[in-house]
C-alpha cells in the first residue's frame, strides 16, 4: 500500500493536532445546543471517531450512507444516491455533518437540503479536508481542519476504490494508480 502513496500530506500527529482544534472550537460553540453529529459514511468514519472524542459537550451520533463516486475520481454526474438514511429524528436538532472532504460540494449540498426539509433547529458543516478550487456549487464549511490542493487524497478513512480507508495518515496517490481506473 505504502508503495502506491506519492507523498503524505498530513501525518497522524498533525490529524491529531487539527482534529483536537477542531473538537475545542465546536465544544465552545455547541455549549448549549442539541448537538448531533451526522458522520457521512463511509470516508468520515475515522475522523468522527476521534472528533467526537475531543467535543467536551453532550452530543449524539448518527450516520448516513452516501455514494457517488463508483470507482472514479470525481463526481461529475452530481448524482448522490442514499444508501442508509438517518435513524433518528432530526426534527429540534442541531446538526453538524461531519464530512471527509469537501470537494466539488455536490454530496453535501444534497444531504444538507434533504435534512433542512425535516427541520433541524440548524445545520452546520464540519469538513476534515477542503479543496476549495475544486467547487462547483454555492457551499462552504463551517470548520474546517485543512485545504489540499487539487490532487487525489487517501487515507485516515478516504478511500480510492474502496481501498487505502486504513492508512494511519494523508496522502497523495501516485497518478499511475488512478489513471489506470478512468
Ligand atoms: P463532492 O460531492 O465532490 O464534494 O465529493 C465529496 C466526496 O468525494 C467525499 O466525501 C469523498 O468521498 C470523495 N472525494 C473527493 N475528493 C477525494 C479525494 O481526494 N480522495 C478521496 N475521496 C475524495
Ligand atoms: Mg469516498
Amino acid at each position: 500500500m505504502i508503495n502506491d502513496i506519492e507523498k503524505v500530506y498530513y501525518s497522524s500527529e498533525e490529524l491529531h493536532d487539527i482534529t483536537a482544534k477542531l473538537g475545542k472550537k465546536i465544544s465552545e460553540d455547541y455549549k448549549d445546543k442539541n448537538l448531533l453529529l451526522v458522520s457521512i459514511l463511509k470516508g468520515s468514519v475515522i475522523f468522527m471517531a476521534d472528533l467526537m472524542r475531543e467535543i467536551t459537550v453532550p452530543c449524539e451520533i448518527d450516520f448516513m450512507c452516501v455514494s457517488s463516486y463508483e470507482n472514479k475520481t470525481n463526481n461529475n454526474s452530481g448524482v448522490v444516491k442514499i444508501v442508509k438514511d438517518l435513524d433518528i429524528n432530526v426534527e429540534g436538532y442541531d446538526i453538524l455533518l461531519v464530512e471527509d472532504i469537501l470537494d466539488s460540494g455536490r454530496t453535501l449540498n444534497y444531504v444538507r437540503s434533504l435534512l433542512e426539509d425535516r427541520h433541524p433547529a440548524s445545520i452546520r458543516i464540519c469538513t476534515l479536508l477542503d479543496k476549495p478550487e475544486r467547487r462547483v456549487v454555492d457551499l462552504y464549511a463551517d470548520y474546517s481542519g485543512a485545504e489540499v490542493p487539487d490532487a487525489f487524497v487517501v487515507g485516515y478513512g478516504l478511500d480510492y476504490a474502496q481501498k487505502y480507508r486504513n492508512l494511519p495518515y494523508i496522502g497523495v496517490l501516485k497518478e499511475e494508480i488512478y489513471s489506470k481506473g478512468e
